[in-house]
């Protein structure tokens, strides 16, 4: 009989593509994976360190499996508890001291290794007297991960699939614990990009959003032997398939050069919408995060991505109360959100991470400040979504239909500028590819009528 795998997943788009991965590495040893926790004979948590609520509901989360496991045990089972992704990384030893039902321990760059570490935790368990130790493993091997994954797609993507081409990270902006969790740069090939594409697509897909921490930083080896950028990377994706559509995540300033902002203007299947962080307005603060770029800069690239596509949609992450931030800094974050304009956007209160220089900066806000400035942005931010998204009404967008609604009937999908778009039509189904006159709209989503089918699923 199939043992069952759970897997809950937190954090970044990289982190539901792992757990994909995670699984197909497990499909083989005959786990198939559930929804339900409640049938588990297996649990990965597969975590995020990024800021210190998303890492404080691991220990809460893992109390509740705990429970779990002494209930499967006492009726004779068991329930084989894995940590996994940044906080795995980050404090795998901690895990292993503060939890010790955990089994598994296992950081992002080990997942090849999941069928050796679960036989030896299996070992492990055989043994044990009581008390026992769970496996622990949190190296960074020399060998890629991405060359022993197994090539296969166990696991449909849906309509939308994630596909990693880039992990890790070099830029160490000083409030970040991603280049400690995740590692060093590290670009995958374009062969084996386009494999996985090509995959993704026999599988499904009808969108594919290349991932990476830093994903123009991207610089894989390309089909000629010579290094390539994104914008090449991109622009053979979208010869190759200009029926797709694609989208890139997360990009760096730094890294946007013209051959990618030129791609948006020429890329049929590029879709006009791109998530570019700048986290302040300032330079003071940009200086101190160790971003390698002014406000300036960031407005240049606005301008070239404008004048490339008019009509792409930008989206950001700020950070309010860095250390040292004043008023004036914010305010200079207020100015350029109001120069720029966006589409969405996250954003967030400093969160003090150990190990980052910024958690040692001697200036630290305090966070009624943080809290008041974050409202303060968060109101023009949605100000602004709710603008960008109206403007939307009347228009019909290209749709594609990706996952159920709330209510019975409903269907949800995407714009081509990234919003939700709600319908309701008893005739769609996941998957199609529609075109959507759009009634109305909030800040957080847009709705509207079926016009016409452009692909069926
Ligand atoms: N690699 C991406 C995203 C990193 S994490 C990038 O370079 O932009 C996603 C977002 O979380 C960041 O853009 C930043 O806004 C936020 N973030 C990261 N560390 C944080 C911290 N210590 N406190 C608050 N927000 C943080
Ligand atoms: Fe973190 Fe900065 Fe790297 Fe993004 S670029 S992952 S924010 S260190
Ligand atoms: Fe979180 Fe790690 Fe992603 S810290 S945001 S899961 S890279």
């Amino acid at each position: 009989m199939a043992k069952k795998l759970f897997i809950k997943t937190y954090g970044c788009q990289m982190n539901v593509y792992d757990s994909a991965r995670m699984a197909d590495v497990l499909g083989p040893l005959g786990y198939a994976k559930t929804e339900t926790p409640d049938d588990a004979d297996m649990v990965i948590i597969n975590t995020c360190h990024i800021r210190e609520k998303a890492a404080e509901k691991v220990f809460s989360e893992l109390g509740q499996w705990r429970l779990r496991k002494l209930e499967a045990r006492q009726a004779g089972g068991d329930v084989t508890i894995a940590v996994a992704g940044c906080v795995a990384q980050a404090e795998g030893e901690e895990i292993i001291n503060r939890a010790p039902f955990v089994d598994l321990v296992v950081g992002p760059q080990a997942y090849h290794r999941l069928p050796e570490l679960l036989a030896k935790a299996e070992r492990v368990r055989a043994t044990k007297t009581g008390k026992g130790r769970g496996i622990l493993d949190t190296e960074f091997p020399v060998e890629s991960k991405f060359d022993h994954l197994p090539e296969q797609v166990a696991t449909p993507p849906g309509p939308v699939g994630f596909l990693a081409i880039q992990e890790g990270c070099d830029k160490f902006c000083t409030f970040c614990v991603v280049p400690y969790t995740r590692g060093a740069e590290y670009s995958r090939p374009a062969s084996a990009v386009l494999a996985e594409a090509e995959r993704l697509i026999a599988a499904g897909a009808r969108e594919i959003a290349l991932l990476g921490q830093n994903v123009n930083a991207w610089h894989g080896e390309g089909l000629d032997g010579s290094t390539w950028s994104l914008g090449r990377l991109l622009r053979e994706l979208n010869d190759r398939h200009p029926d797709l559509r694609w989208r890139y995540t997360t990009s760096h300033p730094r890294e946007m050069d013209d051959d990618l902002i030129k791609a948006h203007g020429e890329l049929s299947g590029l879709m006009p919408f791109l998530h570019l962080p700048v986290q302040s307005g300032s330079d003071a603060v940009l200086r101190a995060m160790n971003r390698g770029h002014k406000a300036e800069d960031y407005l240049r690239i606005v301008e070239k991505l404008r004048a490339a596509r008019p009509d792409i949609a930008l989206s950001s992450d700020f950070i309010t109360g860095f250390p040292g931030e004043t008023d004036r800094d914010f305010e200079a974050t207020m100015a350029l959100v109001r120069e720029v304009g966006f589409a969405s956007a996250y954003s967030f209160k400093y969160s003090a991470r150990p190990g980052t220089p910024g958690s040692l900066m001697p200036n630290q806000v305090p966070d009624e400040v943080s809290s008041e400035r974050l409202y303060a942005l968060q109101a023009l931010l949605m100000e602004q979504a709710t603008a960008f998204n109206r403007g939307m009404v009347g228009r019909q967008l290209d749709v594609l239909l990706d996952r159920p609604g709330r209510h019975p009937g409903q269907l949800l999908g995407r714009s081509p500028y990234m919003q939700s778009v709600v319908i309701n039509d008893s005739a769609a189904a996941i998957g199609d590819r529609v075109t959507v006159t759009i009634t109305a709209a909030s800040a957080s989503s847009l709705s509207g009528e079926i016009a016409g089918q452009l692909e069926a699923a």
